[in-house]
């Protein structure tokens, strides 16, 4: 879970799409017809866009829905960013400097998005990153993201600070990924991860920007507090959100009984009310590197560490036998001020080796993640806009999600002259100051 305080409002308003007044997308009709290509529907067999998504044209949209439909603790909450929000503001800000160079007369007549990430192909390159208690913003939050995200053959990492029980997920989505926060004893950390084993997953993420506790204080600002206490506040947050109040939260309580951290460790945790909640995120101070290579050794499986910034981070991560790293600054929620993920993309690609480098924080466009491609990233993960497509739509808000970003992704390749991910690269890209010199320091 992270923390920080309301959400960016420069963020709310729909962005310039790129698309025609009636909102089509360019570049993803099929070939020869001539015909102008259509927004996207949800992928699958249920197509049809549910009424409340059909103004969403963009990422960015989804966020003023879910202002509208969540109490304001629990926007609050996902929304935030730690302090200054500086960090935050800075994810977006980087994609400014740089732009594209597009190659023209190339044929792209045969674009293909997919990618292969630890030897396994996947249509997008593109996936949903690991949040916390996503069952209290989505009806069963967790199972929405992973099954949408499975539909589509894309990645969905699991939070291990979730409400729903992992083998549960991982059963109706095989493919999924397991996220955990360590927790503060080596035997705990191996029983943890030998239920993440026989539960099936065949990735295991490890977050490791969260030694300590982040300040809270823009979580407090909005109400938002673990545990979750009944309050007047809070009955009043209900009654003027009823929509989620019967799709999500009663509908949870009534079908499922009071939400539990299930998977912090081998055992249950404690109920969202309870007041050890807070406990169960403390302690993790003394946490270091002999951790991971305790890990190494007991997990067979892909293993990723996620919260990397640091070039000598990444190379101690490849010496432990790491598999794959995420370099983030976690959306901006925990050290305020921590560099954007994008700035040392390339010094941290130029020693991760064989490793899979892949990143997120603030990534909303397909253009964002082509930029991420041609730096040398092999996978983008984004957070809070699936997080309010499925508390606004569930499993087929996420997809539409999903659908819009693809095909923006298919129109940015054949507008850029590319027909496969792999032929990006800086040649493509025309960049900034300081990012220019990144490159130059790492090559
Ligand atoms: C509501 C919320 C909860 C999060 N919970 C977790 C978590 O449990 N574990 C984790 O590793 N990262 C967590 N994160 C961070 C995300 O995995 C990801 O790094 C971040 O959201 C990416 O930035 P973006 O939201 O700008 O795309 C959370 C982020 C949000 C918005």
């Amino acid at each position: 879970m992270g923390a920080g305080d309301m959400g960016e409002r420069a963020m709310s308003k729909p962005e310039a799409t790129g698309r025609d007044p009636i909102g089509r997308a360019g570049g993803s009709a099929p070939q020869g017809t001539g015909a102008p290509p259509a927004v996207p529907a949800p992928a699958g067999p249920a197509a049809r866009v549910p009424r409340r998504l059909r103004r969403v044209y963009a990422l960015a949209d989804f966020e003023d829905a879910a202002r509208r439909h969540l109490p304001k603790p629990l926007f609050g909450y996902v929304a935030a960013a730690t302090e200054t929000r500086a960090s935050f503001r800075d994810n977006r800000a980087v994609f400014d400097e740089i732009q594209f160079l597009p190659r023209v007369l190339t044929d792209v007549s045969r674009r293909s998005q997919e990618t292969t990430l630890f030897g396994r192909r996947w249509a997008q390159p593109f996936g949903i990153a690991p949040m916390g208690v996503t069952a209290l913003t989505a009806y069963r939050g967790d199972l929405a993201l992973a099954q949408a995200a499975a539909q589509a053959n894309l990645v969905d990492i699991m939070s291990g600070s979730s409400l729903i029980r992992l083998e549960e997920v991982v059963q109706v989505a095989p493919n999924t990924w397991f996220q955990a926060y360590l927790p503060n004893e080596p035997q705990r950390i191996a029983a943890l991860v030998d239920r993440v084993a026989k539960a099936g997953f065949g990735t295991l993420v490890v977050t490791v920007d969260t030694a300590v506790v982040q300040n809270r204080e823009n979580n407090l600002r909005v109400g938002f507090k673990t545990p979750l206490q009944p309050s007047f506040r809070l009955l009043w947050e209900g009654l003027t959100h009823p929509a989620w109040v019967t799709s999500t939260f009663l509908r949870t309580l009534l079908v499922h009984g009071m939400p539990h951290f299930e998977n912090n460790f081998a055992e249950r945790g404690e109920p969202l009310v309870s007041r050890k909640v807070d406990r169960d995120f403390a302690g993790r101070e003394h946490l270091d590197w002999g951790d991971i290579a305790r890990i190494r050794r007991q997990w067979t499986g892909n293993l990723v560490l996620k919260g990397i910034l640091r070039p000598q981070d990444a190379q101690i991560a490849r010496e432990h036998g790491v598999d794959g790293i995420i370099v983030s600054n976690h959306g901006g929620r925990q050290l305020d001020g921590a560099v954007s993920p994008m700035r040392m993309l390339p010094a941290v690609k130029a020693v991760a080796g064989d490793m899979t480098v892949m990143i997120d924080s603030g990534f909303r466009r397909g253009t964002d993640i082509l930029k991420a491609l041609a730096l040398g990233a092999q996978y983008v993960f984004i957070g809070r806009p699936f997080n309010y497509a499925a508390a606004i739509g569930g499993e087929a808000g996420v997809r539409h999600a999903i659908a819009m970003l693809s095909a923006e992704i298919r129109a940015d390749m054949g507008l850029l002259g590319i027909n496969g991910l792999d032929e990006l690269g800086p040649d493509l890209l025309h960049l900034g100051g300081s990012l220019r010199r990144e490159i130059d320091r790492a090559c």
